[in-house]
């Protein structure tokens, strides 16, 4: 992918459904009572791999594209797959499906690419383990393949040392299994996408600050779910309209749950002229259409409990640091070094390389803004959310900017290069 600088950036985009909500309204619909209908499921490779596993433990599921059919087998009607469950590349399939299969009563290998295998997988286990299930990493390094054997599960009050709605997630959905009340308390309140749907699925659970609990269901019932549009995937194009002079994007139907929406607050904080029009709050979600115009923008300070809120949108915003006025700080992050790809030295390395001022600290960076870009050639690492920063990072930057592998973009958003070029050939 080659991009070079652009003159501005105008109209209006509507981006794929959220990774996140999309993953969990096939699985929750999968261990539902009834029919499960997602509209605007995103087709990302990461949700696909979520469906094919699901498929495999016989569930029906047809996917009609923007529409996804799930046809629920009940709390306890999963069957054994003949083979491993792929994941592929996506760690909240991994996680959350292993907190499902702690209380099956069969044996399942779950495994994924070469990213999945290299990511930390004990964050699950030991809770896990200390509800009663048995699973073990087959290479005992704490990564995947995962060996998962199904057991009858206690409660246990689980205090979780990361900030994980993956870990929170896992932990809860075993809780639904167990002989009593689950609860995980965590340091900073992580996105709470399951704890929202699965009490709209009819599951009693409950928020005490930074702590959610769950009681054993008898059953879950099937829903309708509307998916709103991803702020992560919004993300690229929040930072693109701020930073790309003469520039005016109109977001459309973005999901804004105050649990993911630290982009926002951040951009308003670097001084990124930004208007929510059109609020909506369905199915517990809310959702607005985010207007961006070009902005001079200033450096700024995140840390603490914004961290987990925007943490898949720290590589673009450290991107767009760069470009503002005065020195950002990000700390607290130390998570970015066990996502897709080791994110805290791959966004120091690719943008060093197109002449920004970066430093890496243990858990963020420093960066010295308005030293102007210039293009290189970035290797991704095969991760989508670094493929499409530079992307975005590369329209501001004097030259060519060549992406290696930057297809890789299909994990969370395919059609993700369309989209942009239609937004700069308005200009
Ligand atoms: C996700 C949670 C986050 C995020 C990931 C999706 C989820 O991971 O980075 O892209 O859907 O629960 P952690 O929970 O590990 O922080």
């Amino acid at each position: 992918m080659i991009i070079t600088k652009s003159k501005g950036l105008r109209g209006e985009v509507t981006v794929p459904g959220d990774k996140s909500i999309s993953h969990r309204s096939v699985m929750f619909g999968s261990i539902a009572k009834g029919t499960t209908e997602i509209l605007h499921y995103l087709q990302g490779a990461d949700c696909l791999s979520t469906i094919s596993c699901f498929q495999k433990m016989g569930v029906a599921i047809e996917n009609r594209g923007d529409t996804v059919i799930v046809h629920g087998k009940g709390l306890r009607g999963l069957t054994r797959p003949d083979s491993a469950l792929d994941c592929g590349n996506s760690g909240t399939t991994t996680r959350l499906i292993s907190g499902i299969l702690a209380a099956q009563d069969f044996h399942v290998v779950l495994t994924g690419d070469a990213s999945i295998q290299k990511r930390p997988m004990n964050r699950i286990i030991e809770p896990l383990t200390l509800m009663g299930a048995q699973i073990h990493s087959s290479r005992d390094n704490g990564c995947a393949p995962l060996e998962i054997t199904g057991r009858p599960l206690r409660g246990i009050s689980y205090t979780s040392k990361v900030a994980s709605a993956q870990v929170k997630s896992a932990v809860l959905l075993a809780g639904l299994y167990a002989d009593g009340e689950t609860s995980v308390t965590e340091p900073y309140l992580s996105r709470n996408h399951s704890e929202v749907m699965l009490r709209y699925f009819g599951a009693d659970v409950r928020t005490e600050g930074t702590t959610a609990l769950i009681r054993p269901a008898a059953e879950l019932e099937g829903r309708q779910i509307r998916v709103p549009g991803d702020i992560s995937s919004a993300s690229y194009f929040i930072c693109a309209g701020l930073m790309v002079p003469n520039s005016e994007i109109l977001i459309r139907n973005v999901g804004i749950n105050p649990t993911r929406d630290g982009i926002l607050r951040v951009a308003k904080a670097m001084g990124g002229h930004i208007t929510l029009l059109d609020r909506q709050s369905g199915s517990g979600e809310p959702t607005a259409d985010i207007l961006v115009s070009s902005s001079a923008l200033r450096g700024t300070v995140i840390e603490g409990a914004l961290i987990p809120t925007l943490i898949d949108e720290l590589p673009m915003i450290a991107a767009m640091a760069c470009l503002a006025h005065g020195e950002t700080v990000i700390r607290d992050a130390a998570e970015l070094k066990v996502k897709e790809s080791n994110r805290l030295e791959v966004m120091v390395r690719c943008l060093t390389a197109m002449g920004a001022h970066v430093t890496e600290t243990g858990d963020g960076m420093i960066i010295r803004g308005g030293k102007p870009l210039h293009g290189a050639v970035i290797d991704c690492c095969l991760d989508h959310r670094i493929a499409m920063t530079f992307a975005v990072a590369g329209l501001c930057a004097d030259g060519e900017t060549e992406i290696l592998g930057g297809e890789c973009v299909n994990i969370s958003y395919p059609g993700f290069y369309e989209d942009l070029w239609k937004l700069m050939r308005q200009c």
